[in-house]
């Protein structure tokens, strides 16, 4: 007999001794809320953070875990997190809204430093659709993002976590 079953054995056989059933319910008993608790937390970290029903159509729409996947290709060279840092491009915290190249201490191309506009989400589909051609002589070595349903989720996810709100649509009107 291998020695791990023998040594289960002997364990089955002093547990039985050493306790009545109460004590084997209790077991039952602490191994079912574990479980339960990892699933809850699951569902409710996804679910709080899945909701992009405040923002305007089409992103109303987009697939949050797309999104989020998506945004791992942009993840390596931005955050966007208030007071997030800058990492090889700009943190995008209030990206919606904000001048173009305007983020205080990045060293911006000259593109960026001299385009006068405020990002909206369709300039975004377009700078995403196509970095180099939409602005060219920028330094954002991406290839951009395609696919159209990727794209609007992409998007989707950094309205939603960089503090978009209806007043920023209202500040992006020049
Ligand atoms: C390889 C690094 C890299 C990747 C990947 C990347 N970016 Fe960038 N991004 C930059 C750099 C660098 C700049 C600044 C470009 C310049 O100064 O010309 C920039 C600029 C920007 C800007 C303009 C910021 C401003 O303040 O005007 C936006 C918006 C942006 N990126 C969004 C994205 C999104 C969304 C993704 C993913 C879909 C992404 N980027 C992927 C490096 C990257």
């Amino acid at each position: 007999m291998p020695l791990n079953s023998r040594f289960l054995i002997i364990l089955l056989i002093s547990g039985l001794a050493a306790c009545d059933s109460g004590k084997e319910v209790r077991a039952v008993g602490t191994a079912a809320p574990a479980q339960e608790l990892t699933n809850n937390g699951a569902e409710t970290s996804t679910e709080s953070s899945r909701d992009f029903s405040s923002l305007p159509s089409p992103y109303n729409e987009a697939d949050y875990a797309l999104g989020r996947r998506t945004f791992k290709f942009c993840g390596s060279c931005h955050t966007l997190k208030e007071g997030g840092p800058d990492l090889v491009g700009p943190n995008l915290f209030g990206i919606i809204g904000r001048e173009a190249g305007s983020r205080p201490g990045f060293n911006y191309s000259t593109a960026l430093q001299e385009a006068s506009f405020r990002w909206t989400p369709e300039k975004l589909e377009e700078w995403l659709n196509n970095p180099r051609t939409f602005l060219p002589g920028n330094n954002m070595t991406f290839s951009g993002v395609h696919r159209q349903d990727a794209r609007h989720a992409v998007i989707a996810y950094v309205m939603h976590e960089t503090g978009y709100g209806p007043e920023s649509e209202t500040t992006a009107t020049p």
